[in-house]
């Protein structure tokens, strides 16, 4: 039987994660974000490859993939194999029978026969939470359409921690199409917890959605607005770099104008006298050059990678492990 997480908080600031849904960061408390993060450390020498741990045996993971992905479901692909599970997969909403016309409440009560635990990504927000509450088994939201994409905001913290020593205290630049870039909103939602200042630099066409500001204001959180890449630049300690996502753009031409409106490269870092950690939930399409790959501050390929081991943690939470 699943854990709702709104009946638990109104009791404590720390839920018994087994048998629970991660649908969007705005459900959790800053004592389970930090618990999360600490456990995820513990997997990281697993997700290295330095050490073995065989803790999933007998355990299946659907990862149901209707929109395309590299890191988020092979990570977690990566995550249940290397702990001794297996993995059962749908790639695409061709290869299922959703496209038969199948509602996403029914197929999550039929993967609930099939697996123990569901990972899934869909073109439409809201759509994971339709899965769910047709599956008794827990559900991981891996990206709802613009919605939301809560492991992806657990790893950048995660990296955050890792590269800076914490979170408290860091301004934090996030950059791109922030409208549509649902990394961006998860994450703003569980840097809210934390004393952070924000700096939000996009086009005024791709600006944060009313509901993450509100969210924001609401957790008292101070954040600026600008299009200017390298003002925030100068005093940014992390530079959070989004791609423009051309697949949320009705007019391509509209896309076509603002697909390069920043790109970070070393000459930008040198001129602004950057020292910020770069990161990016990428894939990254001209965003960040390549020569930027080499400084020691460009974090993005291991965020990525460290979204195994955190991946590892939420698996072992959900399934009470
Ligand atoms: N960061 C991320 O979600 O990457 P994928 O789209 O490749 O999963």
């Amino acid at each position: 039987m699943k854990v709702y997480k709104a009946q638990v908080l109104t009791y404590c600031l720390m839920r018994n994660f087994a048998g629970s849904d991660i649908l969007s960061t705005k459900d959790l408390t800053r004592e389970e974000i930090e618990f999360i993060l600490s456990r995820a450390e513990e997997f990281l020498p697993v997700a290295r490859k330095q050490k073995t741990l065989n803790l999933m045996e007998g355990v299946v993971l659907a990862a149901l993939f209707y929109e395309p992905s590299t890191r988020t479901r092979l990570s977690f692909e990566t995550a249940m194999l290397r702990l001794g599970g297996k993995v059962l997969n749908v790639i695409g909403l061709d290869n299922s029978s959703v496209k038969k016309g199948e509602t996403l409440y029914d197929t999550g009560k039929m993967v609930d026969g099939y697996a123990d635990v569901i990972a899934m990504r869909h073109p439409a927000v809201g759509s994971v939470k339709e899965l769910a509450d047709g599956a008794g088994i827990p559900v991981i939201n891996g990206g709802d359409g613009t919605g939301e994409h809560p492991t992806q905001a657990l790893l950048d913290a995660l990296t955050m921690k890792l590269e800076r020593g914490g979170i408290d205290g860091l301004k934090i630049a996030l950059v791109g199409d922030l409208k549509n870039g649902r990394t961006v909103h998860s994450l703003a939602f569980l840097l809210s917890r934390f004393k952070v200042q924000l700096i939000l630099v996009s086009p005024k066409q791709l600006g944060v959605p009313e509901e993450v500001k509100e969210f924001l204001h609401f957790s008292g959180i101070g954040f600026e607005e600008t299009e200017s890449l390298e003002d925030a630049l100068k005093v940014a300690d992390v530079v959070y770099m989004t791609r423009i996502q051309k697949e949320r753009f009705a007019d391509p031409a509209e896309y076509e104008r603002l697909k390069d409106v920043f790109v970070l490269d070393r000459a930008l870092m040198e001129k602004t006298g950057s020292k910020a950690t770069v990161m990016h939930p990428l894939p990254r399409v001209g965003e960040i050059n390549n020569d930027m790959d080499d400084l020691a501050n460009a974090a993005y390929f291991r965020q990525a990678q460290n979204g195994i081991a955190l991946r590892m943690a939420l698996l072992a939470l959900v399934l009470g492990r």
